[in-house]
């Protein structure tokens, strides 16, 4: 199987690129990605696929109906969103739209889930079980996951799998994670009302900006003191506002900060936690204060099973040289981790660095992938697919 998957991806390999560097120079915004999902669309109707459009706004699911009897039913994952960001590279398929670029390889994404779905297509027969392809809107705005759950596209998923690039892995590895990939991104905000007054008389007033700055303070201590050092959290103010001249004592302060954190208890627990500091401080001072915390995406955690799959499917398709497991998670955030409230799944690193040459960041106008990498993507994901029904009990 892996012979023929090999096979069939290198023969797809030219037509991958192509669908790639169309997908690249046409980007859309997220929950805008009406000629993208329509694009998909018309590959995997050519792959006889059944395609349902708009799901989730404007997702597109594609499912593929295997010979075999296994009733589970897997899922591949793929986003197809691009960033507000002027593109700067110098590529022959840069974006033609002025202020929008593909920086965080969703291009690539979305071709490694179409070249699966081309080449399972084409095996349909050796397969156990269905497939469902979901291709998702809005990831970099972390919505798009909840649409496509909310319209039905993880009924009867059994497990998932995804991908992202990673261009501080070389391409042709591929990087496979145990645990947490990503971090759970909570959004703070803060109000914290004193009284205002003359800047010379400060005991007759109750000074909202020295007050907020106990709370920042305040806050990055305890963390250290008060937090177990092996789960970690990263809180980060990164905007404060308040105050109106000089020489008069701010009466309100607003402050906002994104918190991250690795395990679901952790994000569970801070709330509670930020406000017992931020009321220990302002109770002290009288002043008053207002919390709203937001629950963003959950941690990506992958599935100790599936990431098995995705690794022996990886080591028999690259060798040991090809596979490299990571050993620190991020503590970026992935919507992914919301599917796996609904299935296990595990999500894999391509690797799509340049050997010879410097590598941008994602997100930085001058991120560029070696393109060799969709090859070892597509064909990982495709023999990953295959191998899932040989793992486990029906
Ligand atoms: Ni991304």
């Amino acid at each position: 199987m892996l012979t023929q998957i090999k096979e069939l991806a290198e023969n797809l390999a030219p037509r991958l690129i192509e669908i790639r560097r169309h997908l690249h120079s046409h980007p859309e915004l997220s929950g805008h990605e009406h000629q993208t999902a329509a694009y998909i669309a018309g590959v995997l109707y050519s792959c006889g696929l059944r395609v349902q459009e708009g799901v989730g706004k404007v997702g597109v699911l594609g499912e593929l109906e295997g010979s075999g009897a296994d009733p589970r039913l897997l899922a591949i994952r793929t986003d197809m969103d691009a960033l507000p960001i002027q593109e700067r590279t110098q590529l022959d398929f840069t974006s033609r739209q002025m202020g929008i670029m593909h920086a965080c390889g969703h291009d690539v994404h979305t071709t490694v889930g179409l070249g699966t779905a081309m080449i399972l297509s084409q095996l349909r027969d050796d397969l156990p079980g269905r497939i469902r392809f979901l291709f998702q809107p809005a990831e970099e705005i972390a919505q798009g996951a909840n649409w496509m759950v909310a319209a039905g596209a993880m009924e009867g998923v059994s497990g998932i799998f995804s991908v992202h690039v990673f261009p501080s892995v070389m391409a042709g590895v591929v990087g496979i994670r145990y645990g947490a990939l990503t971090a759970a991104a909570d959004d703070l905000e803060i109000m914290i009302q004193g009284e205002s007054g003359h800047g010379a008389r400060p005991h007759e007033a109750i000074d909202a900006i020295w007050i907020a700055s106990q709370v920042v303070v305040g806050l990055q201590q305890a963390i250290s003191r008060t937090h177990n050092p092996l789960r970690p959290v990263v809180l980060t103010i990164g905007q404060i506002k308040g105050g109106r001249a000089p020489n008069v004592i701010a009466d309100q302060v607003r402050l906002l900060g994104t918190v991250r954190s690795l395990h679901p208890e952790t994000s569970a627990a801070l709330p509670a936690w930020i406000e017992r500091i931020v009321a220990g401080i302002c109770d002290t001072y009288g002043a008053k204060y207002e919390i709203h915390y937001r629950h963003g995406v959950p941690s990506v955690t992958n599935d100790p099973t599936l990431t098995r799959v995705l690794e022996s499917a990886a080591l028999e398709a690259w060798g040991n040289q090809g596979v490299q497991i990571i050993q620190e998670p991020s503590l970026g955030a992935e919507d992914f981790s919301v599917y796996l409230q609904h299935a296990p799944g595990s999500m894999f690193r391509l690797g799509v660095g340049f050997r010879d040459r410097t590598n941008y960041p994602l997100h930085h106008p001058n991120f560029e992938v070696d393109e060799s990498s969709i090859l070892t993507g597509v064909v990982t994901m495709a023999y990953a697919a295959y191998k899932y029904w040989q793992s486990g009990k029906r």
